[in-house]
């Protein structure tokens, strides 16, 4: 049986397209659902181009009430038996009580070595730092950002020449290679046993 995958974005989705993309007849995920928090993110309309059923949760009505948010997110996920959770691009912050009940069975991809740089304009503090390598993580998600155990990570070479933008595209091919195998080994790991139990 393959696991069934939602995955979360709230923007382009070249993440989710390669997740998509990647799956084959002994791939252990199965890619069933793509939920956004902002309805104009263009990679709804690629999911659905790619046949896997696509809406958005918008925030927005929400306000600042990130429980009542993630609590109609939650009712869809439920409703389409979701077991696993891949964050692509999801540019909201989750509760505490959202991630203990996903935990274990919730990855992000970051564009950074972690622990080196989490949060945002990584590859800017990259080139700022002078650092001759750069990469891409995924991860366990914990209720800390970016701090959850580590599944896989890339390395691409920084260049002389870089700029945040050309460093942040080599970076992203490498994202595409890393992701569905990193989802594939999380899913394959935990069928032996969990390695990060949902808190109580
Ligand atoms: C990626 O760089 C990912 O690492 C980060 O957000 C970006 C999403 O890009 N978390 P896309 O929507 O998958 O194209």
């Amino acid at each position: 049986m393959k696991a069934r995958v939602a995955i979360l974005i709230s923007g382009a989705g070249s993440n989710m397209a390669a997740l998509i993309e990647a799956q084959s007849a002994d791939c252990p995920y199965e890619i069933v659902y793509v939920l956004s928090n902002k309805p104009d993110a263009p990679g709804l309309d690629r999911a659905r181009a790619l046949g896997v059923e696509a809406l958005a949760v918008d925030q927005a009505p929400f306000g600042k009430d990130r429980a009542a948010h993630e609590a109609a997110v939650q009712a869809e996920l439920a409703a389409r038996n979701i077991e696993w959770v891949a964050l692509a691009g999801y540019m909201r912050l989750l509760t505490p009580e959202f991630v203990a009940r996903w935990q274990g069975r919730m990855i992000n991809i970051h564009p950074s070595l972690l622990p080196k740089y989490p949060g945002l304009d990584t590859h800017r503090r990259a080139l700022e730092a002078g650092d001759t390598e750069a990469g891409c993580t995924v991860h366990h998600v914990i209720a800390e950002m970016d701090a959850g155990p580590i599944i896989a990570q890339a390395r691409v070479p920084v260049l002389a020449a870089d700029t945040p933008e050309s460093l942040a595209a080599r970076v992203l091919e490498a994202e595409h290679r890393l992701y569905p195998a990193a989802l594939a080994d999380a899913i394959m790991a935990h069928e032996k046993g969990p390695r990060i139990a949902p808190e109580a």
